[in-house]
């Protein structure tokens, strides 16, 4: 039978010596909760701007409770800056249910932690074998690119990338340290078999990568070409009345759910800016605006698209608000807007409003 000692014991010893505890506070606990909220944060964020979220979250959330007795907006205002906000509100609703339902206490099993929102194959299986020490491989980007140049594997296929995942769940058996060896490789992956610059002539476990030994390094990982991402005019209205601003929540199912925004939306092709205002407030609001000036526009990226979005000084003119998606709206002082949690292309236009 082959062995992969000789690459997940110099991949621990490695480790060992390399592990930066200091750097990433949660590698000083075994707290399932904590891992947990570590492991979604990283699923976003590189781990020197994680480390100040996590500490911030800790302080304020230590337990399953606390998260779960938690308003929504509380857990959204905490969560900004890290993006992908879905996360938050899987992690606030997976938590609640564990409070009603496991007396908030963290699953027993893989398969019922699995059943909580957010909860998928990277998460279920770096929490568990963190906290657990379960010998279950983790699998981000990091390990696909170390996986794919030990073995030359081509894992953009399906059937090549079970094969790494089938290699790796061998080596974590064997090691009897799937704690230690997902964190290593990961870690490795990151530091030392890097995208552009691999330092494969420092590398312990260079006489075991067939990529290297058949100077194949730089073909992989194999990479799918991503799609161009989409690109969207977005129009928002600062409606004025009585020294405040018309804000409202947006639906949960959609992008950003839960979080505050001014109102408004996509400028269609062949529409104005204010024709697009206009058209959007009466359709969510049933109230008449008129546009005063331009305020100001900023570009803004998201995962999946990027948006121009300009926002207009607008004054209310009449009518009573009727929604008919019914989500919640509050009429703010300008300084009240930083309570809430607003994604960060709002936020641009804060100072422009106070
Ligand atoms: N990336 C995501 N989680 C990680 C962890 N626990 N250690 C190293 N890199 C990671």
């Amino acid at each position: 039978m082959n062995s992969y000692l000789d690459i997940y014991r110099p991949l621990l010893l490695w480790y060992k010596n390399n592990q930066s505890r200091s750097l990433m506070p949660w590698r000083k606990t075994k707290d399932p909760y904590k891992i947990w909220v570590s492991e979604i944060m990283l699923q976003q964020t590189q781990i020197a701007r994680a480390a100040p979220f996590y500490n911030r979250w800790i302080e304020k959330f230590p337990s399953i409770k606390s998260v779960a007795r938690a308003p929504e907006d509380k857990i959204l205002k905490m969560w900004a800056g890290l993006g992908y906000y879905r996360r938050a509100t899987n992690f606030h609703k997976a938590c609640a249910f564990l409070f009603k339902e496991h007396h908030a206490k963290f699953p027993t099993s893989i398969a019922a932690f699995r059943e909580l929102p957010g909860v998928g194959d990277y998460i279920s299986s770096a929490v568990f074998s963190i906290a657990f020490n379960e010998p279950i491989p983790v699998y981000d980007v990091n390990v696909n690119r170390v996986a794919s140049r030990l073995f030359e594997l081509n894992t953009t296929r399906l059937a090549s990338k079970k094969k790494a995942i089938s290699l790796l769940s061998k080596m974590v058996t064997e090691s009897k340290n799937a704690r230690d060896f997902n964190q290593a490789i990961m870690d490795f992956g990151r530091t030392v078999c890097t995208i552009n610059s691999p330092k494969c002539h420092n590398c312990i476990i260079s006489k075991k990568c067939q990529g290297f030994i058949n100077s194949n390094i730089m073909k992989f990982p194999i990479i799918k070409k991503k799609p161009q991402k989409p690109h969207y005019r977005v129009v928002v209205a600062f409606i004025w009345k009585k020294g405040k601003i018309l804000v409202n929540k947006r639906p949960p199912e959609k992008m950003l759910g839960g979080m505050w925004e001014f109102p408004g939306g996509k400028i269609k092709t062949n529409e104005t800016p204010e024709e697009a205002l206009h058209r959007e407030i009466m359709e969510e609001f049933s109230i008449l605006i008129n546009i005063e000036k331009p305020v100001d526009r900023f570009t803004h990226t998201y995962s999946h698209f990027s948006i121009d979005i300009e926002g207009y000084k607008c004054k209310y003119v009449s009518g009573k608000i009727s929604q008919e998606s019914n989500m919640p709206y509050k009429w703010l002082h300008p300084h009240q807007l930083s309570s809430l949690p607003f994604p960060s292309a709002s936020e641009k236009f804060f100072n422009k409003l106070i």
